[in-house]
C-alpha cells in the first residue's frame, strides 16, 4: 500500500493541476458552474491514475499521458451526471447530485458539455505518432458506455436477466473505460499490440470486479464513506449482482416475494424485503465470491503483460478491488 500511497502521492497533485486547466469556458455561467460542481466534488480519479501509471509503466513520460488521462475523467464524470438522472439518484460524491442543485435540464446539457470538453482534450495531445488509435480507442469506449447503460435500463424492467448477460451489460457501462484508460496510457507509451491487449483485459476483469463492488456497496457499504443513497439499487430495481444471482437461485416462493417487492412504494419495506431475501439466499458470501475470481482473472492478465515492473499496477489494482467508497 505504501507504494500506492506515493504513486498517487506523485502523480494526482500533477494531474490535478492539468484538470484545473483545461479550458471549460466561464461563460454561460450556468454551464461552468454546473461542470465546476461535478468536476470539484473530486471522486477516486481511478481512470486517470490508471491511465498515468501504465504510461509509466510502459516507459512513457507522464506529460503526455496527462491530456489522455483529462478526456477520460472528464468523461467519467460527464457518465455520472447523466446517469443520476436516469437512476433518480439526489447525492453523488456525498453531495447533491448536478440535476439535484440545477435541475434536469441544466443537467443534460452539462453532461453534453461535458462530453465535448473531453474529446477537445484529444486535441492536446502533442505527439500524434499514435493519435488515430488514440481517438478510435476513446471514440470506441465511449459508445459502448451508451449500450452499457442502455441495457442497465433495459434490464430494470425484465426479471430473466441471467448473469452472463449482466456481465456484458457491466462489461460495457463501466469495465471498458477502465481497460481503455489502461490501454490509452500504453498507446501514448508506444507499447506494443500484444501488451495493449494483455493490459486492456486487465482492466476488463478488474472492472468487472469493481462494478461488483459497486454494486455490493449501494446495498452494504456505509452511506458516510460512498456518498450515495444506500439502497438505490433496490428502490430502482436494479438488476444488480446481487439481485441477478438471487433472482437465479430462488425458489418459487422468493421468486413470488421478489416480485411484490419490485412494485412496493414504502422505500424502507422495499429495501428491508430485498435484504432479507439477500440473506436468505446467502448473497452476500456469492457475490464476493464471483468478485474474487474475477480480480484473480484481472491478476492473471497482468502476469502477461511483458514489463518488469509491475508492482505500482497491481497496488492500484488492489486498492480499487478492496475500496470501501
Ligand atoms: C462510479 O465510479 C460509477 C461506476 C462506474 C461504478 P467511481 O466509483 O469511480 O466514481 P468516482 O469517480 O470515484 O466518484
Ligand atoms: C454507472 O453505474 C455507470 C456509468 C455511469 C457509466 P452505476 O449507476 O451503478 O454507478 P453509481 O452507483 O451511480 O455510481
Ligand atoms: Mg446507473
Ligand atoms: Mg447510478
Ligand atoms: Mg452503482
Amino acid at each position: 500500500m505504501k507504494v500506492l500511497e506515493k504513486t498517487q502521492n506523485d502523480l494526482l497533485p500533477v494531474f490535478e493541476n492539468y484538470l484545473e486547466d483545461t479550458g471549460f469556458a466561464k461563460e454561460p455561467q450556468l454551464l461552468y458552474d454546473s461542470y465546476q460542481h461535478i468536476m470539484s466534488i473530486k471522486g477516486k480519479r481511478i481512470r486517470p491514475l490508471l491511465c498515468l501509471i501504465a504510461c509509466e509503466a510502459f516507459g512513457g513520460e507522464i506529460e503526455k499521458a496527462l491530456p489522455v488521462a483529462a478526456a477520460v475523467e472528464i468523461f467519467h464524470n460527464f457518465t455520472l451526471v447523466h446517469d443520476d438522472i436516469m437512476d433518480n439518484a439526489d447525492v453523488r460524491r456525498g453531495m447533491p447530485a448536478v440535476h439535484t442543485k440545477f435541475g434536469v435540464n441544466q443537467a443534460i446539457i452539462c453532461g453534453d458539455a461535458m462530453a465535448s470538453h473531453s474529446y477537445k482534450q484529444l486535441c492536446h495531445i502533442k505527439d500524434h505518432s499514435n493519435f488515430g488509435d488514440i481517438v478510435c480507442l476513446f471514440t470506441k469506449t465511449a459508445s459502448e458506455i451508451m449500450d452499457g447503460q442502455q441495457m442497465d435500463m433495459d434490464f430494470e424492467t425484465r426479471n430473466d436477466v441471467g448473469e452472463e448477460e449482466y456481465l456484458t451489460m457491466i462489461k460495457y457501462k463501466t469495465s471498458v473505460l477502465l481497460a481503455a484508460a489502461l490501454q490509452l496510457g500504453a498507446q501514448v507509451a508506444g507499447a506494443s499490440k500484444e501488451d495493449q491487449q494483455n493490459i486492456y483485459d486487465f482492466g476488463l476483469n478488474l472492472g468487472l470486479a469493481f462494478q461488483i463492488k459497486d454494486d455490493w456497496l449501494d446495498t452494504y457499504g456505509e452511506a458516510a464513506k460512498v456518498g450515495k443513497k444506500i439502497g438505490g439499487d433496490i428502490l430502482n430495481n436494479k438488476k444488480t449482482h446481487l439481485l441477478v444471482t438471487a433472482m437465479n437461485s430462488a425458489s418459487e416462493d422468493q421468486m413470488a416475494e421478489f416480485k411484490r417487492l419490485f412494485d412496493v412504494t414504502n422505500e424502507d419495506e422495499k429495501i428491508d424485503g430485498v435484504m432479507k431475501l439477500y440473506e436468505d439466499l446467502e448473497i452476500n458470501q456469492k457475490t464476493y465470491s464471483k468478485m474474487e475470481q474475477l480480480y484473480a482473472d484481472s491478476l492473471n492478465c497482468l502476469d502477461k503483460v511483458s514489463i518488469p515492473n509491475k508492482e505500482s499496477l497491481m497496488n492500484l489494482a488492489h486498492s480499487v478491488y478492496h475500496r470501501d467508497f
